[in-house]
């Protein structure tokens, strides 16, 4: 055995008991040769199954505009993109397309957007009371930045759950990719959504330029200072019509191993496999599974908008209809030896499972 493959087997052991692993445990684990990766997949895959348990739980994810006034660069939403053609769904095409995820199976959506202006806080409390009226789903949030009378304004109207990525915990490398941005904010975003009533969703991507192992593990040490009940971690993926079109993508191997000591130190946050993770990789999501990932995603807007929703190219479900993907991924999970969770999945932090 080799020194580094011991190191690595004692820093997961150590870690699979609950020990918190230190900042420069986990850049060890980051930057470890690939040929022990598996150590680490293997140790976080144990405490997924201890924690959160063999089942997975699905959201439907609804992309209801792909207008954005942002400009992060890594994304083709951004407003500087004129090649992309813009759409957004009306107030009634958002719920009967949950009403169709629901009619498919699904327990929970998540309603997607840019940050677009035309959906005020009043169109998207019309949007989830309408579909709290005449659905049992829960409802996850992700369209962007808004203020704490906003965001409590949404969870009174009966929102659930809200994802707000961070993308980078480097204040240095935030400024680079979000112009006009500011990374304060964002993180007084994610305490004002706590401070609602929301379970938490953060997350980042991996990969992206200037990134370094550093960076990478406070990002990882961020997710567990928020304390988030959710956790979405994907690889950075070019896209051409954007900035950084040029750049190098992230390594599946690396955003793997990210969603896996992700699990180490959350213990029993929800750890979706990533959309972005499935394009990388034919198996991504799967991989993902098997490395402390629990929760689904699969996309259930209508077909003709699917292809315009283009944070990246390449996405993967985009001429699969919804049908289609709740079957495939049903019959994924089900290869795993895994099964599809029945409840609405909410949060299991402060809970004894
Ligand atoms: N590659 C990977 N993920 C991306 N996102 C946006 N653009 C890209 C890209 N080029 C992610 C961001 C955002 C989420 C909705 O999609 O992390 O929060
Ligand atoms: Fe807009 Fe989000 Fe894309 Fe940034 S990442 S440009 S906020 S859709
Ligand atoms: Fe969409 Fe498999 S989940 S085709």
């Amino acid at each position: 055995m080799t020194n580094q493959m011991e190191r690595i087997g004692t820093l997961c052991s150590d870690a699979e008991k609950g020990k918190a692993l230190t900042r420069e445990e986990i850049i060890e684990l980051l930057v470890c040769e690939d040929q022990y990766s598996n150590i680490i997949l293997e140790a976080a895959d144990r405490v997924r199954q201890g924690e959160v348990g063999d089942h997975v739980h699905l959201r439907g994810l609804i992309e209801f505009s792909n207008y954005c006034k942002r400009n992060c660069e890594y994304c083709g939403l951004r407003r500087a993109n004129k090649k992309l053609n813009r759409y957004r769904l009306e107030i009634e095409e958002v719920i009967d397309t949950a009403k169709n995820a629901e009619r498919l199976g699904y327990r929970s959506v998540v309603l997607q957007s840019g940050e677009d202006p035309y959906y005020t806080v009043d169109k998207i409390c019309k949007i989830v009371e309408g579909i709290k009226s005449s659905t049992d789903l829960a409802i996850t949030l992700s369209c962007g930045e808004f203020s704490y009378e906003e965001y409590k304004q949404m969870r009174e109207a009966g929102a659930d759950r809200y994802l707000l990525r961070f993308e980078t915990s480097s204040k240095e490398l935030y400024k680079k990719l979000h112009p006009d941005s500011d990374y304060d904010q964002r993180i007084q975003c994610l305490n004002d959504l706590r401070r609602a009533g929301f379970q938490v969703g953060s997350g980042f991507m991996v990969g992206l330029p200037g990134e370094t192992p550093e960076i990478l593990a406070d990002n990882l040490l961020l997710l567990r200072e928020l304390d988030v009940d959710m956790a979405g971690i994907g690889p950075f993926i070019p896209n051409p019509d954007t900035e950084l079109g040029e750049e190098n993508g992230g390594l599946l191997i690396d955003a793997l191993k990210a969603v896996a000591i992700a699990r180490l130190l959350l213990r029993n946050a929800h750890l979706p496999a990533t959309t972005a993770l499935g394009t990388l990789d034919p198996r991504g999501r799967e991989k993902a599974l098997c490395a402390g990932a629990n929760v689904v995603m699969p996309n259930v807007s209508p077909m003709k908008y699917r292809e315009l929703y283009a944070l990246y190219p390449n996405k993967i479900c985009v001429t699969d209809d919804p049908g289609h993907c709740r079957n495939c991924i049903t019959g994924k999970i089900n290869g795993l030896g895994r099964s599809v969770a029945k409840d609405h999945g909410h949060t299991l932090k402060n809970t004894n499972k």
